[in-house]
């Protein structure tokens, strides 16, 4: 009984504190100058594709297995199971591939269990065998194609459960099996366009501050890789499973036994990515939210989410100052794509707008890192 009741109490507090705080952050224009290192681009892309794939294995896959014996497998489809985790990132690394923003993401490895996630270039191939177990560090490179530069990492794919090792070990296509917990299995493939960078033809390159990005274009990316991850767990994953009464999805999902609602997956997703200390935030937040923590938290999110509510074709995007330390943060509008958003939106108990229509916007994503130091 107290649950709901203290749950809502506390809410209250919370909701008085940040709101009695002064708006500490201090919006500025954007200038040219303000650049992101195009390797602290692929970490901040890197980062929220292992917080998917860490929340995915362990409170999906892991979780379900354990509670309701729901099965994952590589015939996913034919056998009304989960996809596996390398499958997810596959899926959702297709999807952002083919949003033609010159993002790529590879899943491959040297002995691959899939032949087509070999590494496709010479480079490739160094960066997969450069790769140490004892860091977490990629193997970075630049090339040029078609005229155009792109920076590269590949960051090492490293075989962390039991589960890893046993499944390849033992899968038939697999070329090795002796892999050992701890070893490297493959790596995460990243590429960004570098756009006209003035270089003497050079294949490789380890001076890694020389190439920057704009910082609203990294934000591009990052949006993008999440977007890909909810569009798939919500297609693949949630639909699925509730189109074939296996499991649906439910905010009380942990007490329930369910599947998380997709803007839980990324709250928690959120969470994960947190822990890396990078720098990287990113959150839904709304102007009606269900959940009163995802309100606008300042001057600048409120503004932006009125902005993309006008004009929703581009996202809202500016500097911030708390202290000494500057912030990018953009703003995207999230749309109600389907019926089921307007549906259970309109229906929520603690929802404060009732009457969304199909492709409202409903919301907004912020992703928000530090600039230059
Ligand atoms: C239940 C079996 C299974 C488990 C568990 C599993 N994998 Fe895989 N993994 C696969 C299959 C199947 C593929 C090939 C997917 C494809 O591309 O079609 C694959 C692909 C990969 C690849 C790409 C190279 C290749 O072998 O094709 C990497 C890297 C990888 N897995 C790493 C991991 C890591 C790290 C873990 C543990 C955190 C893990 N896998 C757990 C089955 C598994
Ligand atoms: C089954 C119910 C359900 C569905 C379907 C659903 N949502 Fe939500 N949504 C929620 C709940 C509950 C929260 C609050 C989660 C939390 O505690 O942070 C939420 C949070 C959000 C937020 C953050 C602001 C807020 O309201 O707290 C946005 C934005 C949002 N949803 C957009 C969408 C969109 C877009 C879709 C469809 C693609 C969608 N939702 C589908 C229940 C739902």
């Amino acid at each position: 009984m107290c649950k709901s009741v203290c749950k809502t109490l506390l809410v209250a507090i919370l909701a008085i504190f940040v709101y009695s705080q002064p708006v500490l952050a201090l919006a500025q224009e954007l200038q040219s100058g303000d650049k992101i290192q195009a390797r602290l681009a692929t970490d901040y892309i890197h980062s929220v594709i292992l917080a998917g794939r860490e929340f995915y294995s362990s409170q999906i896959v892991g979780r379900l297995k354990k509670e309701i014996g729901l099965e994952t497998s590589e015939n996913w489809e034919k056998e009304n199971a989960l996809p596996l985790p390398a499958q997810f990132l596959k899926l959702s690394a297709k999807h952002s591939n083919d949003l033609g923003i010159g993002l790529k993401i590879r899943l491959v490895g040297l002995t691959p269990i899939n032949t087509k996630n070999l590494p496709r270039t010479d480079l490739e191939t160094l960066g997969l065998r450069s790769l140490s177990k004892d860091s977490n560090k990629p193997f970075t490179w630049i090339v040029k194609r078609g005229g155009r530069w792109s920076f590269q990492a590949v960051y090492p794919d490293m075989a962390t459960s039991q589960s890893c090792v046993n499944c390849h070990n033992a899968h038939p296509k697999s070329p090795k099996s002796d892999f050992k917990l701890g070893d490297i299995l493959g790596g995460i493939l990243i590429n960004v366009p570098l756009g006209n960078v003035p270089l003497a033809e050079k294949g490789v390159s380890s001076d890694d501050e020389a190439f920057q990005i704009p910082p609203a274009i990294v934000s591009d990316y990052v949006h993008a890789v999440l977007e890909s991850d909810r569009f798939v767990y919500s297609k693949y994953v949630v639909k699925r499973m509730q189109e074939h009464n296996i499991v649906e999805s439910s905010e009380n999902w942990e007490d329930e036994k369910k599947l998380p609602l997709p803007a839980q997956y990324l709250l928690n997703t959120s969470l994960l990515a947190r822990k890396n200390k990078i720098g990287l935030n990113f959150r839904l937040i709304s102007l009606w939210p269900i959940n009163f923590n995802n309100s606008a938290a300042n001057e600048f999110e409120r503004n932006g989410l009125v902005s993309v509510t006008v004009d929703p074709l581009r996202p809202y995007m500016g500097k911030l100052k708390r202290g000494r330390k500057s912030y990018f943060q953009a703003i995207y509008p999230d749309f109600a794509v389907s019926e089921s958003c307007v549906d259970c939106h309109n229906a929520h108990p603690t929802s404060p707008k009732r009457d969304f229509q199909l492709y409202d916007m409903m919301g907004g994503m912020v992703v928000s890192f530090p600039l230059n130091k």
